[in-house]
């Protein structure tokens, strides 16, 4: 069962309009809007559809950044938002695909139900080709979505999460057989989830989410002591914690896991090993 719908243009419509796409997404209204203002994701979570971003200026009305796509074409997009009328539009203001808009709509259904609804308008499509042109903005578009629906739930789990601090003398626990453990280990301590990471036989133990917007970091890619978050590119130091971008992000790492009789145990400072 499909989980959108895909209308060709109709008649009447605008010459240049080559579909509408739309669907039910199960996510706030508020998570929607944050995610069409936040561009750095665009070449991290899509990374399938945008390799490069550098952005030009952006604020609460919107942003304007330079895209290279998967083929390696550059464009300078647009995105103005318009939160009273619940839509934005996508701009392509120069280079591959100038002319484009792409206008969304966004209605409220629930609490935590919204539907999409999404014009294609590209300038310069024959008669003939305006259903292929728009069905492959629709198939483009629902990639798109599928992962930001993932991004969106995934943040709004972490808001709602209430982590009460740790105590200083909570106990070590036993992961379980070391060599039946493969790594990075995504586990618990004291109820929160964290990530063991062995680096040249070495463990390391951080926050399993990252302190941005809260994506599992055991899914981003690490080299040495640098683990690089899948969402937006931000990069952290296992020791540390700290963030290479942002100054003032921080993962928590002080938690210790350690070897002892072929087990391996986690500790948090102040805790016994
Ligand atoms: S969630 Fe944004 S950098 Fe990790
Ligand atoms: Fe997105």
């Amino acid at each position: 069962m499909p989980n959108h719908i895909f209308k060709e243009s109709y008649p009447g419509s605008r010459v240049d309009h080559v579909g509408t796409y739309s669907r039910m997404l199960p996510v706030s209204l508020e998570r929607m809007f944050e995610n069409a203002l936040d561009w750095e994701h665009l070449p991290w979570l899509h990374r399938s559809s945008f390799t490069a971003i550098s952005c030009e200026d952006a604020g609460p009305w919107g942003w304007r950044a330079s895209v290279v796509n998967a083929r390696g074409q550059t464009s300078l997009l647009e995105l103005r938002l318009d939160t009273r009328q619940r839509r934005w539009v996508t701009r392509t203001l120069d280079g591959q695909g100038v002319g484009a808009e792409i206008w969304t709509y966004v209605i409220e259904r629930g609490p935590l139900e919204i539907e999409v609804v999404i014009d294609f308008f590209v300038p310069g499509v024959s008669e003939a080709d305006l259903a292929k042109v728009g069905a492959a903005y629709a198939r483009v578009y629902q990639t798109l979505y599928d992962e930001d629906v993932s991004m969106m739930q995934g943040r709004h789990r972490l808001l709602k999460q209430r982590v009460l601090p740790l105590k200083a003398d909570s106990p070590a626990e036993c992961l379980g057989i070391r060599a039946d453990l493969s790594f990075p280990l995504e586990t618990s301590f004291a109820g929160r989830p964290v990530i063991v990471w062995a680096v040249d036989g070495t463990f390391h133990v951080t926050a399993a989410r990252c302190p941005h917007y809260g994506a599992d970091l055991v899914r981003g890619t690490r080299e040495g002591l640098t683990v690089t978050c899948p969402w937006h590119g931000y990069r952290f130091n296992l020791l540390s914690g700290a963030c290479s971008g942002l100054t003032s992000l921080l993962i928590a790492t002080r938690f210790y896991a350690w070897e002892e009789a072929g087990k391996l145990w986690i500790g948090w400072a102040g805790a016994e090993k």
